[in-house]
């Protein structure tokens, strides 16, 4: 090579190296000025769907009419297949079965009726293959009263003389022979809290049904075990629990004499003397020490996941409470930390068919104005104790709901049935078995207090029982309505509730929905629109007909969205298809309709 070749190669050299070096700069910083700030890192469980599971309904493997754990392990694919990340089993754990599974006999065997032992860990070694984490459902208010526990403290046994709330009875001055309860208070299954024990002659409270006993958190003992039997379950590697009826952990101290306060009657001339509301209840719910056992609970699960650098384990707190005394479950001003989340239940207990667009933003916004700053939400539609959702709403709102559901920050949970929009069974009042039902109803007024109807099987297909079992008679009828609402159907046609609920779990990888800001109006009286955005991140939102006659939308003066909107899915009667794009005036939805979009980011 001559010199003046040498010269030109390396002067080519420089050019050609000094322009890649400099796309690569610019590429670099033009990267920084568009790319925003990292974003933070979400724990398995902040954005994830749980599904929750009625055992007794989801599948029945063996064929005797009653769901168990091989039918929920053979048919986990059904949970990847729809998008969730988590299941909630309702109790599994060994029971006589008077309020299915919530009265507890040994919390540490699984039910017989429901499989064995390993039988759990089959289904949580194929849960953790499939990437599905496993939350159990823990019963740390009662016990059942075929448990050790009760029947060693009702025998005066040593260490359990005081595990249950045992209290003496209270003298009758008119009559020397009678025996008068400790207190006027009401469980929530109806009649008197106390029932007298014959063997150790004096009363045992219980808030829920009789054979469901009352544990007293007033005894170390008591709480000692309640984490003994959480890690206990970590072990055998649950990921987290959904913790029951946290509201009735504590009952008010009787005073020096033994004595117990009456509670004030609520006024509330619907209601019969043995039922739960007769008295406002002021002394069996909500005591502000339960707070004290549950952020013990959270110390000790965290605890065990850092010993064992393990993932984080969840603690969902069931409570029906008011909104300050449901927020403290969170944690408390002093900076202790309670549960992951409470769960919302304002969606069944503060909405309904009848109401508007203004109602629902009102109680969206409720939750997230009151939820402490920095941590997650999430929205119930529905469970094992309420009303099925679109029988609580209507029919035409089931992927509406979903949709919301889905598009609201936090974590969304689904009832089984609720991705195929499933509605109440019927069970006639010789087929009931809900406790609640057997105890506060008769022939003609069950139905106001029972239970089964949105318990009754799955509905997997249009075979025998629904798909559930492969025998004719089942533990609940199944529903008449399965050939049309099942599985099988939906997964058969190109739109329908499945369909749609599957694209709304795929659409929360969305950076938008799972880190991005919310906002949620009423447009008209009965059209909410949400919106959820982030910088330069494509901007999803939903508009959702909550009234029952079409109504038409304007969204141009909306400053969140900007044209194109593009269709990312819409309801089963939306006359719209994924791809169509959105006029931004005078957009008509028809009753119960939803359109979740797509639009530029903001
Ligand atoms: C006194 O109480 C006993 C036990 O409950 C009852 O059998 C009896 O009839 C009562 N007597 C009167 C006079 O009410
Ligand atoms: C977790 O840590 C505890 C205490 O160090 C230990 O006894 C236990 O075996 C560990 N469990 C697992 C599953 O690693
Ligand atoms: C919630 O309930 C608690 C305990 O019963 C009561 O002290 C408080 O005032 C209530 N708060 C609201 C906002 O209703
Ligand atoms: C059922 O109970 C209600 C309320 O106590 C009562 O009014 C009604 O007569 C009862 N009906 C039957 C069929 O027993």
């Amino acid at each position: 090579m001559s010199w003046k070749k040498i010269v030109l190669s390396s002067v080519l050299t420089a050019v050609v190296v000094g322009v890649v070096v400099g796309v690569v700069v610019w590429a670099v910083m033009r990267e920084e000025e568009v790319a925003p700030p990292e974003l933070r890192k979400l724990d398995w469980w902040e954005h994830t769907v749980i599904y929750q599971i009625y055992p007794r309904s989801f599948k029945d493997y063996d064929g005797n009419g009653i769901g168990d754990l091989k039918g929920i392990t053979q048919n986990l694919e059904h949970l990847v297949d729809a998008g969730v990340g988590a299941l909630w089993m309702s109790p599994i754990f060994q029971s006589p079965m008077i309020d299915f599974g919530y009265d507890i006999s040994d919390f540490y065997a699984i039910h017989d009726e429901y499989g064995t032992m390993e039988d759990f860990v089959e289904l949580v070694k194929k849960a953790k293959e499939l990437g599905l984490k496993v939350i159990l459902d823990y019963v740390p208010n009662h016990a059942s009263t075929y448990s050790d526990y009760f029947i060693n403290s009702e025998n005066r046994k040593q260490g359990y003389e005081d595990y249950f709330v045992w209290a003496d009875y209270k003298v009758d001055p008119q009559n020397a022979s009678a025996r008068l309860v400790p207190s006027n208070w009401i469980s929530q299954f109806g009649g008197s809290v106390w029932e007298w024990s014959e063997k150790r002659q004096q009363f045992y409270l219980h808030q829920f049904a009789i054979e469901q006993a009352d544990f007293n958190f007033r005894n170390q003992a008591v709480k000692d075990e309640m984490v003994k039997i959480m890690l206990y379950w970590i072990e055998k590697g649950a990921d987290g629990f959904r913790v029951d009826a946290i509201p009735h952990l504590f009952e008010t101290a009787p005073d020096e004499n033994g004595n117990y306060p009456d509670e004030p009657l609520s006024g509330n001339m619907f209601l019969r003397p043995d039922q739960a509301g007769y008295t406002t209840q002021i002394h069996v719910r909500d005591l502000i020490e339960l707070y004290d056992v549950v952020y013990d609970w959270r110390t000790a699960v965290d605890e065990w996941a850092k010993q064992n650098g393990s993932e984080t384990k969840v603690l969902l707190a069931e409570a029906y409470a008011n909104i300050s005394m449901t927020m403290l479950y969170y944690g408390d001003e002093k900076g202790r930390v309670g549960a992951h989340f409470p769960f919302n239940f304002d969606f069944i207990t503060a909405l309904s068919a009848k109401s508007s667009a203004r109602d629902f933003a009102y109680v969206i916004r409720h939750w997230l104005t009151y939820m402490p700053q920095g941590r997650v939400a999430n929205w119930v539609f529905g469970n094992h104790d309420q009303s099925r959702m679109p029988s609580r709403f209507r029919d035409d709102m089931v992927d509406g709901l979903n949709s919301l559901n889905m598009l609201l920050p936090g974590v969304a949970i689904t009832y089984q049935g609720e991705e195929i929009g499933m509605r109440d069974g019927f069970v006639s009042w010789e087929d009931t078995k809900d406790v609640a039902a057997l105890n506060q109803g008769n022939a003609s007024n069950y139905l106001e207090f029972s239970r089964d109807p949105c318990r009754t099987p799955y509905h997997w297909n249009n075979s025998t029982s629904a798909g559930f079992s492969t025998n004719v008679t089942t533990w609940l009828p199944v529903a008449e309505d399965y050939k049309e609402i099942n599985l099988q159907a939906q997964k058969d046609v190109s739109v329908s509730h499945f369909k749609i609920y599957q694209s709304l779990t795929k659409l929360r990888k969305e950076v938008a929905l799972s880190h991005g800001e919310y906002d949620v109006q009423a447009l008209t009286q009965n059209t909410l629109l949400l919106v959820r955005y982030l910088r330069t991140y494509d901007t999803y939102g939903l508009v959702f007909n909550v009234g029952t006659v079409a109504d038409t939308i304007n969204l141009s003066g909306i400053t969140l969205l900007s044209e194109p909107l593009t269709v990312y899915t819409a309801s089963v009667q939306s006359s719209r298809s994924p791809g169509n794009e959105l006029p931004m005036e005078n957009l008509t939805l028809q009753p119960g309709e939803v359109i979740v979009f797509k639009a530029p980011p903001t």
